[in-house]
């Protein structure tokens, strides 16, 4: 299987992955739906929503789009009628793409990772929605995982994708944090599935999960 981040060029490190963002967000939206055949926002989206719909959560809910990037997520929840909506990205420049397409109320430059507490206050949103962020390169789940769940109510959601090509890849420590979190009594599972997320590179699939804050 080809391994390869953002379609820009092959990355060897974070910081590189991180640049190109910088200097390419202007290309984003087209190089994933067009060249890459982007489809991890509408189906997560899709299954995301079908779940707040079941456990009656308001369309006023509000969400924080955790690596929003250039706001493709934030489109398909506006959508689907769930428009309150925040922005957190470590890359300035991909929110001012997102700033453009006018769906955010609040827009955060922030990062997760080991060590890090992003900006925000406890429990303060209903849902935290990350897709596309644990992928090849990007950001691995020590310090992350938990920081969503800390920003999110007792009774909210916490829902992400994680890329088929590292979700068993131990450096990145997604299966020990989901564990850890549920042992901790964090959260616990509502829903785990396969979604597809690309149909033009060889990573055709991405795992789905959706847990609720304890
Ligand atoms: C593949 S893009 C996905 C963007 C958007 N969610 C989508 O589906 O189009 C990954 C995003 O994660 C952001 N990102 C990478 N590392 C991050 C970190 N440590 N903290 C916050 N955001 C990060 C990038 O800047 C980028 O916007």
């Amino acid at each position: 299987m080809e391994k390869e981040a953002y379609g820009c060029k092959k990355h060897e490190t974070y910081d590189a992955l991180m640049a190109c963002y910088e200097k390419a967000a202007s290309e984003y939206d087209e190089d994933v739906k067009v060249h890459r055949g982007y489809i991890g926002h509408e189906t997560a989206t899709e299954r995301l929503v079908t779940t707040l719909k079941q456990l009656e959560f308001p369309e006023d809910c509000r969400i924080l789009d955790v690596g929003a990037g250039t706001g493709l997520v934030g489109v398909e929840l506006c959508k689907r009628q769930f428009t309150n909506v925040d922005a957190l990205d470590a890359s300035d420049a991909l929110l001012k793409e997102a700033e453009k397409k006018g769906i955010y109320k609040n827009f955060f430059v922030d990062v997760l990772g080991p060590n890090q507490r992003i900006q925000l206050d406890d429990d303060c949103y209903d849902v935290a929605f990350a897709v596309g962020v644990f992928t090849l390169n990007h950001v691995k789940a020590e310090g992350a995982m938990d920081e969503m769940a800390r920003v999110v109510r007792p009774g909210g959601l916490v829902s992400f994708t994680i890329r088929e090509d590292v979700m068993f890849e131990q450096e990145y420590g997604y299966e020990a944090k989901m564990d850890q979190l549920c042992r901790e009594k964090v959260w616990k599972l509502v829903s785990k599935s396969e979604e597809d997320y690309h149909s033009k590179t060889d990573i055709r699939k991405c795992y789905f999960y959706i847990y609720q804050v304890m």
